[in-house]
């Protein structure tokens, strides 16, 4: 008996010293100290033994043998936790050498490039740069512009009514363009005006290579004594030259808007021969002025409005506007 049990304690602690892994101590366990155990089958059968003496030496031994095989488990998973750890924490290990060698510089969007140069050409050509809200009411986007709630022009516009606490729906919506600017500035200053208000305009548009929900355009407006089409036209192709380069010329072509009179569109010819169509303007519209609180009869102005994403896309040849807002890093790097 007490040779019996020498050897299963023997064959169990080799078990244990071979395991190579926590898991396989964890399946060890039971199989060597569980029920079914050598050594608790050897227990089990104690009683058969003859005298007392010999009982009670192989229970010692038994006992013993328990405790040195659950004490042998015990380090082994010690060892084989400490290991287990360590082999983690080297995987894991950042070299941090890879964040010290050449740091890449990153650049602006082809659109905020596009914005920040047509703020730079219309500052040099002595204009003031002017914000309003993306959210606007009603009045400030359509009415004050001349377009009241019945004027068939406001289907040229799809609109995006948004609920505002406190308003009756359909008053709060996001502009649809950057006109409503006109409208505050004129408020909140007063003539002479020279400005620009570059921004983000919103309308209920399915996205495609020309369209977008969301999209960008400067407004230009100018408000003085004796303001004739002759200043519009000038304006427009002093700002064509600088922008576009001296190779570029602009022209006007008769067109509708309320809130000009007359309206025209502005192309630009490129110096290939092409004709690009760039944006709206026109002589502001006297009921424009007085919406604005200034006298139609001692004031006129001009204004003209264009789309940035636009001309960001003519600039670097991009025929997909969508492109320009994937977020991909691979299409801004480009430009
Ligand atoms: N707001 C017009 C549009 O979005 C453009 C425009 C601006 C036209 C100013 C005339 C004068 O289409």
């Amino acid at each position: 008996m007490i040779d019996d049990i020498g050897a299963a304690r023997a064959a169990a602690l080799t078990q244990v010293a071979a395991a190579a892994r926590l898991d396989e101590l964890v399946r060890l366990d039971p199989e060597l100290l569980g029920k079914r155990s050598t050594l608790a089958t050897l227990k089990a059968s104690l009683g058969a033994l003859a005298s007392a003496d010999e009982k009670k030496a192989a229970g010692q031994a038994l006992n013993e043998a328990q405790r040195a095989v659950a004490e042998a488990l015990a380090t082994r998973r010690g060892e084989l936790a400490a290991a287990e750890r360590e082999a983690r924490v080297a995987g894991e290990r950042l070299d941090l050498t890879e964040c010290a060698v050449a740091p890449r510089r990153g650049h602006l969007h082809p659109v905020t490039q596009a914005w920040q140069r047509l703020e730079d050409v219309f500052i040099g050509l002595g204009f003031t740069v002017a914000e309003g809200p993306e959210v606007e009411t009603d009045w400030h986007n359509f009415e004050a512009l001349n377009m009241p709630s019945t004027h068939p022009a406001r289907s040229d516009f799809d609109t995006l009514f948004v609920d505002h606490a406190g308003a009756p729906a359909g008053t709060t919506l996001l502009r649809t363009h950057t006109s409503p600017v006109q409208i505050r500035t004129m408020l909140a200053s007063g003539p002479p005006l020279y400005l620009i208000a570059p921004g983000r305009v919103f309308r209920r548009d399915t996205p495609d290579a020309t369209h977008m929900p969301v999209f960008h355009q400067i407004e230009g407006l100018v408000v003085d004594r004796g303001i004739n089409l002759g200043h519009l036209a000038g304006t427009i192709e002093a700002f064509t030259q600088a922008f576009f380069g001296p190779g570029f010329t602009s022209r006007l072509r008769p067109s509708y808007f309320p809130f000009t009179e007359p309206s025209g569109e502005f192309d630009i010819r490129t110096p290939a021969g092409s004709w690009l169509e760039l944006g709206g303007c026109g002589m502001v519209h006297p009921n424009v002025l007085r919406a604005g609180g200034i006298d139609p009869e001692e004031w006129s102005g001009f204004a003209f409005g264009f789309g940035i994403d636009r001309m960001a896309s003519e600039r670097h040849g991009i025929n997909d506007l969508r492109e320009m807002y994937t977020g991909d890093i691979r299409f801004a790097e480009q430009f």
